[in-house]
């Protein structure tokens, strides 16, 4: 066996449970007293199908078949996300394909902030081939819609927004491959879980400002994919 297996990465995170309570696991609705219900592959060398682990940080209790499953239906990065409170054990990535992430000041001010600059934020990824970690590999992507433009006020706040997204840029967390809710199309890049403003004078699409609650919004989505403050600092 080489490396580390899906398993031994589920088990860094966890604690044995050896008396599970009465209680079913919400992964797959089957009770913790007995085995995991999951059927589906990848769990064949895992362990027993009775073992139950309880996440170390939130506590939360499942079967290590479950947690083993569910880690092996997402990008595999050695981070596991609880289902139930969001808890990231380990740093979570994702699947954004390579591209370029740049930022300058603009000598304007937006819609709520009369007293700061702005702060421009110009993304571009060129279309090319799905990876692994893609739902369809092999299989070219398109890329709608680029070089993608983004706003935020040059105060404290918004840069500090800034730092926490070019973190979420490095680890991949900006956009995913995928089908875009807005066309419909398929194996397409698209925003991920991390709000962004890309109308600068107005919000008639609601991605523009005035917006008082976006620069806490987004702090709390970042937060969601375990980017806090203490990340921003390390640049
Ligand atoms: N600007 C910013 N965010 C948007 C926009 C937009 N114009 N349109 C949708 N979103 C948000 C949605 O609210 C959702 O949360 O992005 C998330 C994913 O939506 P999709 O439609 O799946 O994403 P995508 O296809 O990437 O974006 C649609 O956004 O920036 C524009 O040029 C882009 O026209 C495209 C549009
Ligand atoms: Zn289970």
């Amino acid at each position: 066996r080489k490396g580390k297996t899906p398993e031994d990465v589920v088990k860094r995170y966890l604690q044995k449970v050896r008396n599970p309570p009465e209680e079913d696991c919400t992964i797959c609705m089957e009770a913790l007293t007995g085995p995991s219900g999951y059927k589906g592959p990848g769990v064949g060398g895992v362990s027993r199908a009775e073992s139950v682990g309880r996440l170390a940080q939130c506590g939360h209790q499942y079967h290590l078949q479950c947690l083993v499953a569910m880690y092996n239906n997402g990008n595999k990065d050695g981070s596991l996300q609880c289902p139930t409170c969001k808890t990231i054990y380990g740093v979570k990535t994702g699947n954004q394909p390579p591209g370029k992430m740049e930022y300058h000041v603009i000598p304007h001010s937006l819609p709520g902030h009369p007293d700061c600059k702005t702060i421009r934020i110009i993304y571009n990824i060129p279309p090319g081939i799905q990876s692994p970690e893609h739902p369809n590999p092999g299989k070219p992507f398109t890329a709608r819609g680029f070089p993608r433009h983004c706003y935020l006020p040059d105060s404290e706040k918004g840069r500090k927004v800034l730092r926490l997204l070019l973190v979420a840029w490095d680890r991949r967390l900006i956009f995913s491959v995928g089908t875009s809710s807005t066309t419909g199309e398929s194996d397409t890049v698209i925003w991920n879980e991390v709000h962004h403003k890309t109308e600068f004078g107005s919000n008639l699409t609601g991605h523009g400002y005035p917006d008082p609650g976006y620069l806490d919004n987004v702090l709390e989505e970042l937060k969601a994919q375990g980017i806090t403050e203490e990340d921003g600092q390390q640049l």
